[in-house]
């Protein structure tokens, strides 16, 4: 079976913060983001040369308000639109206005109905001329966004069929690492089973493994509380470093994933539950990882 439409990346995350102001100066002087463009309740923020890959509303209640995607080229937009309208969910054009605000070109949004995450699609985003670069950390990109789903076998299933993405391990029922094909990286996107529809957290990839260790100083310092790691992800081979932002938003820095090229991938493997699993180091998480911020 061919692919519905082709993506490129995962291209920005959006949040509904409480205090733009102190999320800003979070994401900047603690994690490492550059500010590229604020409005009166907005804030466009990156880490690559892309104009935005965070982008902060202030809202009342914190979370995940939506999850972008870029594809491959217009005509991929223009593709995924019809697929999404033929299978029923009603994608919705963004207008001229907003598209011109977001810095993006032609923009479409189509709502998850399971878990209710609305999803953004485009292929052209405004390009920086300054290469991005931070004396904090070498972000390599936004790595991937994880959301906690209430029925998990419909979003799961909705994701596969209706999004096109590939599932490079899972464990059925509960958990599932999806890429967004062609896209190499081993997720770009995961869903886990949850009591509600909920944001887990948002991921930032980086380039060397000090930067992991720098971060537990830096984090620990400023008081931020590190909700669990470092340590080691069995399914992607990933370190990891999860903490929470002001409003107790998880966020991670990783280092290292597993790339699949676009032909002769391996099949996704059926991973066992556990302890190990989640941490091969044999670390816990705290209540706070991934407990905070709601979807929309
Ligand atoms: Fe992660």
């Amino acid at each position: 079976m061919g692919e519905p439409f082709r993506y490129r990346e995962l291209g920005y995350a959006a949040l509904t913060v409480a205090d733009l102001e102190r999320s800003i100066s979070f994401y900047r002087d603690l994690i490492g983001l550059e500010l590229t463009g604020r409005t009166d309740g907005m804030a466009f923020m990156r880490c690559s040369s892309d104009h935005h890959n965070l982008v902060l509303y202030q809202g009342a209640e914190p979370g995940l308000r939506r999850v972008a995607f870029e594809l491959e080229s217009r005509l991929e937009v223009d593709k995924a639109y019809r697929h999404f309208e033929s299978r029923g969910l009603q994608p919705v054009e963004v207008e001229r206005e907003e598209c011109k605000a977001l810095n993006q070109g032609r923009t479409f949004r189509v709502k998850e109905p399971a878990s209710g995450l609305t999803f953004e699609f485009y292929a052209e985003v405004i390009q920086m001329i300054r290469p991005f670069t931070s004396p904090l950390a070498k972000i390599a990109r936004l790595g991937h966004v994880v959301i906690g789903a209430s029925s998990f076998d419909s979003t799961y299933n909705s994701l596969i069929n209706d999004f096109g993405f590939r599932v490079s391990d899972f464990t059925p029922g509960r958990f599932a690492f999806l890429r967004c094909f062609p896209n190499p990286y081993h997720h770009s996107f995961a869903v886990g089973q949850a009591e509600r529809n909920h944001l887990h957290h948002i991921n930032f990839m980086v380039s060397e493994i000090d930067d992991i260790g720098r971060a537990v100083n830096r984090l620990r310092d400023a008081g931020v509380e590190i909700s669990f790691g470092p340590g080691r992800h069995h399914a992607s081979g990933s370190v990891f470093l999860y903490f929470s932002d002001p409003d107790g938003l998880t966020a991670e820095y990783s280092y290292g994933m597993e790339e699949f090229s676009e032909m002769g991938a391996r099949e996704a493997r059926m991973l066992e539950r556990g302890k190990d699993a989640a941490d091969l180091w044999g670390g816990s998480p705290s209540p706070a990882f991934g407990a905070a911020g709601g979807i929309g």
